[in-house]
């Protein structure tokens, strides 16, 4: 029996399960499982959290009641094996195409959202799976356990499990940002009033910024008539109270340091060296997510091109784009668009001996590590962020780096000050900041850097969960 558990979607470990039967163990990937990885491997915490993949499957069934610790060299995880048409359902047509959709304002509506008889039968699976959590979390907590639910996979489980066990601390925490009411009515509206009395039943809900954490209130106020006080930040709602908090989670500068200082990453800064010269780099980092906004961020720097002929031959765009979510039509157009634009910029300008935009499409972390260290400008323009650790990384590995930063990353709230803010649909704004960015004086450079890492620093992820432990009481 756990004393403190932590539920979500995507676990700490995933296998890979090559044509002879091998299974190939890796520790998960994305920033929500980087995060709580270090907060896991400090204390005696039982992670619970969904097989993926066929591979991930293969190793449950090695595993005597999923329990991963008892087969392989893991640290305390419980792997669910839901079946995978219900996974499908409940990952990517709910939580990745409605869920996260809505948070990120990404529909386009003339088409998008309906909500029909398949869309109902994708929300009982969505039901199904945040059930499977909450019966097997109510399996391993101990008396009074902390139950740590997380994201927008798993909206319901809170309720669910305050039914099984009314004896157990359990908080939410969402890692995205949170729709204002205006945008989340689009939702059906018992799918919403399910949605907001799932996370009601935790006793503290956790968002990354104040913004996020207030959207989510309007939301109770609106949808459900939930009493709100706003300055407390307290939602009550049939007899109970939820506490909500704000915990903006950082970056441990230390541990990333050290990682980007071992060889493998310095020989990725002489191959870049290499490539681009003594030329200034602007580079991004990002999953190919259509939040993340990158076709305007290529098109705003090929206008910077057009406005800025001076600038030809004297700077590279070194552009990451991993593949992502690429069940989804909508992701698999997207990374078609992505590279579409870059071709039309390689076309453009292009001359025999200089490349103006150099794009990476094979998830590299040592190389994007090293493109971090040489950065000049750093880019992070999304639609819409939760937080955006990249906009926190990069100021931590080059202290000279200027930030472009969308206003409507939740780390704008901390950052904003030293950063270039930007609206992200404005393209030539965006360009006008590539110009700023690429043509601020060193001083400025390193003074606003010095800054921007004092704050990309300032709640690592071992105090940012501590915290809520704290708060969770
Ligand atoms: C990012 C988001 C998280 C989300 C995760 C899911 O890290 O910030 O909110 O949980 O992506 O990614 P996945 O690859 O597991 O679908």
């Amino acid at each position: 029996m756990s004393t403190t558990l932590i539920a979500s979607n995507r676990g700490p470990v995933s296998f890979t399960l090559s044509d002879d039967g091998a299974l190939t163990m890796r520790r998960g990937g994305g920033g929500l499982v980087s995060g709580l990885s270090e907060v896991v491997r400090d204390g005696d915490v039982l992670w619970v959290c969904a097989a993926l993949s066929d591979g991930d499957r293969g190793a449950v069934r090695l595993a005597p009641g999923g329990r991963l610790d008892q087969a392989f060299d893991t640290g305390p995880v419980r792997m669910l094996d839901i079946p995978p048409a219900v996974f499908h359902r409940a990952y990517n047509a709910v939580a990745n195409s409605t869920l996260w959709f809505v948070n990120h304002l990404l529909y386009n509506t003339p088409l998008t959202p309906e909500f029909g008889t398949r869309f109902r039968r994708e929300w009982e699976s969505y039901r199904d799976y945040n059930g499977a959590f909450a019966f097997a979390l109510a399996e391993e907590a101990g008396h009074g356990a902390r139950v740590m639910v997380q994201d927008y996979h798993l909206t319901l489980t809170p309720a669910m499990l305050r039914v099984e066990r009314p004896d157990l601390r359990i908080a939410h925490f969402s890692h995205t940002p949170w729709a204002p009411p205006e945008y989340f009515s689009l939702l059906p509206d018992d799918v919403v009033a399910e949605v907001l009395t799932g996370i009601l039943g935790a006793d503290h809900a956790g968002f990354l910024t104040a913004r996020w954490a207030r959207a989510f209130m309007d939301c109770c106020e609106t949808f459900l008539g939930a009493h709100v006080d706003h300055t407390a930040g307290v939602v009550s709602y049939d007899d109970r109270t939820t506490h909500i908090g704000v915990h903006p989670l950082g970056v441990n500068g230390e541990a990333l340091r050290r990682r980007a200082a071992e060889p493998d990453v310095e020989s990725h800064m002489a191959a870049i060296r290499d490539l681009v010269g003594d030329r200034k780099l602007i580079v991004r980092i990002d999953r190919t997510e259509l939040s993340k906004n990158i076709v305007r961020g290529l098109t705003a720097y090929r206008e910077f091109l057009a406005r800025h002929p001076e600038w030809h031959g004297r700077v590279v765009h070194l552009a990451f784009a991993y593949p992502s979510r690429h069940d989804l039509p909508e992701y698999r157009e997207y990374t078609a668009a992505v590279q579409r634009c870059a071709k039309e910029i390689e076309d453009e300008y292009a001359t025999e001996d200089w490349d103006p935009l150099i794009l990476n499409v094979h998830d590299d972390y040592p190389r994007s590590l090293a493109a971090y260290r040489m950065a000049d400008v750093l880019l992070v323009n999304p639609i819409r962020d939760g937080m955006n650790l990249v906009a926190k990384e990069g100021p931590i590995l080059s202290p000279r780096c200027a930030l472009v930063l969308s206003r409507e990353a939740g780390a704008a709230a901390e950052l904003g000050p030293d950063a270039l803010l930007v609206n992200p649909f404005d393209v030539t704004g965006t360009a006008g900041a590539l110009y700023e960015a690429l043509t601020m004086p060193e001083e400025e450079r390193l003074k606003r850097g010095a800054r921007l890492r004092e704050a990309a620093t300032a709640l690592p992820p071992l105090r940012w969960f501590e915290d809520q432990l704290a708060a969770l009481g």
